[in-house]
């Protein structure tokens, strides 16, 4: 099953899977980003984290494999009179046009072999200066039950962060939390939290 699929099924019950507030550390660090910054968020699903950057006057782009993850945000950012991009697309196939100021990704499971492709974008994709924020389940996330897949190759170490991007200032912290994030998050669980300048 592609990850249109296997999104566009989860989306397409009622509400919205990880509730309609952003992630709690990527919007912490807001106070890192110039006002109007241009905001690139990927695996952005039901758009949580573009509405709120939206709300803040930020320019936002969400990209998402799943359409109907992006139609329901688009249809959430009518109702609250806000402009957002949105671009439906594997992640595998991203073609550099654009750079941003900033690119946020929470929970976005990438495969491992996919992944160093992926960072190389982001890394591409910003502007001097720019920043990846994003929190991730860690593999130590097997032995909770909060959400995320049972899959070892979907998960992420601190490794996976400290070989790539290696023209950036790294911070990447694993540490064990407690998630309340809609239906699909809940209760104690193991992340991998990065913020990533471009230098
Ligand atoms: C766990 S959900 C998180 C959604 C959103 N970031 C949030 O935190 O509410 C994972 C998202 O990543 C997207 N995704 C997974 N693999 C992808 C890929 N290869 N290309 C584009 N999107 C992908 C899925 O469609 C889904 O929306």
């Amino acid at each position: 099953m592609s990850q249109r699929e296997f999104w566009n099924n989860k989306f397409s019950r009622d509400g919205f899977l990880y509730g309609l507030k952003p992630n709690t550390f990527i919007a912490s660090k807001i106070g890192l980003l110039a006002k109007k910054s241009q905001v690139l968020c990927i695996g952005e699903g039901e758009g949580r984290n573009a509405i709120f950057f939206a709300k803040k006057e930020f320019n936002v782009t969400a990209v998402d494999a799943s359409d109907i993850g992006l139609l329901k945000l688009q249809e959430r950012a009518k109702e609250e009179n806000l402009e957002i991009n949105t671009l439906c697309m594997d992640l595998n196939h991203w073609e550099i046009t654009h750079k941003y100021d900033v690119i946020v990704a929470s929970y976005l499971h990438m495969y491992k072999e996919e992944r160093s492709a992926l960072f190389n974008k982001i890394e591409e994709s910003l502007n001097t200066n720019g920043y990846f924020i994003g929190e991730f389940f860690s593999t130590k996330q097997l032995k909770y039950t909060s959400g995320g897949p049972k899959d070892e190759d979907l998960l992420y170490t601190v490794d996976d962060f400290r070989k790539s991007f290696l023209l950036c200032d790294k911070e990447i912290k694993e540490q064990v939390t407690i998630l309340d994030e809609g239906k699909g998050h809940q209760g104690e669980a193991c992340v991998i939290r990065v913020v990533i300048q471009k230098l």
